[in-house]
């Protein structure tokens, strides 16, 4: 069966049915389908208040437009590639229902402004849910903090073991990194949320429309002040994809060190049974797969913020239907986020413990107190770059001797410096070592206890 003609009597044949598959988006693009219904609506509201069409047949646009989203939603509406795309799906399903009238909501309207009014609806609600889901993952964060602010880990810098941290210092510095991801998406929702609905093709209409009506109907802060702009806009959508792919990355170096944790080699958490997985041939084994799949999901949600780039930067102003390709990378980007910000946040919250044995024995086994032994020097008057060498030399002899700094005998102490006293024990303890680093922002407990009450206040004040 041939297709029928999309097209004005311009044409004379339908598309070729490859070309037509190969021009078709309606396969991706039926996920606007409410934003969709929501835009026309509003539309035809906007004619009818403005005279454009009669008051009554506006009524019936909107009645018409309603009977689509209860079919869509009882699953009775699933448009084919005869429609080409979600925007000319609904309005033939529009005109079948209603008659003639249907062919008038397109009046004063491009799908160009159209396209551009249903991507924004649908990212700002998506944003909304991804900022509730980033708080959903700091209250999880921010409980745990609260539990193991006097749990000891290593801290590492270049993977080398530096200085003992509080636990709970090191699971709010994702806090830190998901706060910033929320305010990130809440600055750039406020570019989202303009209205292009009215810059018709390109060019505006001749119709006396009125932009300002249909940009409060859809809860839009402004509207678009050029036309040529607004359809051609696509700055919001790589604002989105680039504050999604930070996202990502933050999620991804948290994998990255559960997986490490996780392993025999570190052994600082176990995973539970909820949220690991089994090898098909060694029954020892206990996989990671979570964090993997979200680290590996990373590359995918970077590459869309690049494809979405690379699209964009030959584009002549103003629509062109390279702009379709924005869509699936949107799409899956926003699904990709979503479920990995889920996956982790029930990873924490339920699918692993932290050894607390394990991390104790592992602050304890090691120089991470070296800095601590300088410090201390520097308090009895020793510059400190000469304490700095000083304590080289005695990370030298101690593992020459097979010893760590606490195994050292005063006398050993006192032989690498006058300056030692039997307080260097106290100083170069781990707890001690944590407790004292009060600096702003530090890992002192004191500090920590502070930065988890002003982030808790900081949540309930939304
Ligand atoms: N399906 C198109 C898209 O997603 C809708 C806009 C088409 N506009 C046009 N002038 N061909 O971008």
């Amino acid at each position: 069966m041939t297709p029928p003609k999309t097209w004005s009597d311009r044409f004379e044949t339908a598309l070729h049915p490859a070309i037509a598959r190969f021009n078709a988006s309606i396969r991706f693009d039926i996920e606007l389908i409410e934003y969709d219904l929501t835009g026309s609506v509003a539309h035809a509201k906007m004619l009818g208040q403005t005279g454009i069409i009669p008051a009554d047949e506006a009524t019936q646009l909107v009645a018409g437009l309603e009977q689509i989203r209860r079919e869509y939603r009882a699953g009775e509406f699933q448009p084919g590639i005869e429609a080409e795309d979600v925007h000319f799906a609904v309005e033939r399903r529009l005109t079948e229902i209603v008659g003639a009238v249907g062919k008038k909501l397109h009046t004063a309207r491009s799908r160009n402004d159209q396209v551009g009014t249903d991507i924004r609806l649908y990212l700002r609600d998506q944003i909304d849910t991804i900022r509730v889901q980033l708080r959903q993952f700091q209250q999880v964060f921010l409980d745990l903090a609260a539990q193991h602010i006097e749990t000891l880990i290593p801290g590492y810098t270049h993977l080398q073991r530096a200085q003992p941290l509080s636990l709970a210092h090191h699971l709010m510095a994702y806090v830190q990194m998901t706060q910033r991801d929320w305010q990130r998406l809440g600055d750039l929702r406020q570019r989202v949320n303009i209205s292009p609905l009215g810059c018709g093709a390109l060019a505006g209409t001749t119709f006396p429309i009125d932009r300002e009506f249909t940009a409060k109907e859809l809860g839009f802060a402004g509207i678009y002040a050029n036309s040529l702009d607004g359809v051609s806009d696509r700055d919001f959508a790589i604002e989105f994809l680039s504050a999604a792919s930070l996202i990502m990355v933050h999620l991804s170096r948290l994998s990255e060190e559960v997986i490490l944790w996780a392993s025999q080699e570190f052994s600082f958490v176990t995973l539970k049974d909820n949220c690991s997985t089994g090898s098909s041939i060694m029954p020892q084994k206990k996989n990671p797969d979570i964090p993997e799949l979200v680290r590996g999901k990373t590359g995918r949600v970077c590459g869309h913020l690049q494809a979405l780039l690379v699209l964009m930067k030959g584009l002549p102003l103003a629509y062109n239907k390279d702009l379709q390709e924005d869509k699936e990378a949107i799409f899956d980007t926003v699904k990709t986020v979503q479920a990995c910000l889920e996956a982790m946040t029930i990873l924490f919250a339920e699918g692993l413990d932290f050894c607390s044995d394990r991390l104790a024995q592992a602050v304890a086994e090691d120089f991470s107190n070296a800095t601590d032994v300088a410090d201390y020097l520097v308090t009895k008057g020793v510059p400190f770059r000469e304490a700095y060498n000083l304590v080289g030399k005695v990370v030298k002899t101690s593992l020459a001797a097979g010893k760590l700094l606490k195994d050292l005998t005063l006398a050993e102490w006192q032989a690498l410096h006058p300056a030692f006293e039997a307080d260097i024990y106290l100083a170069i303890a781990p707890r001690q070592v944590v407790a004292a680093r009060n600096s702003a922002g530090g890992t002192g407990f004191e500090p920590v206890r502070q930065a988890i009450a002003a982030m808790q206040a900081e949540l309930r004040s939304d």
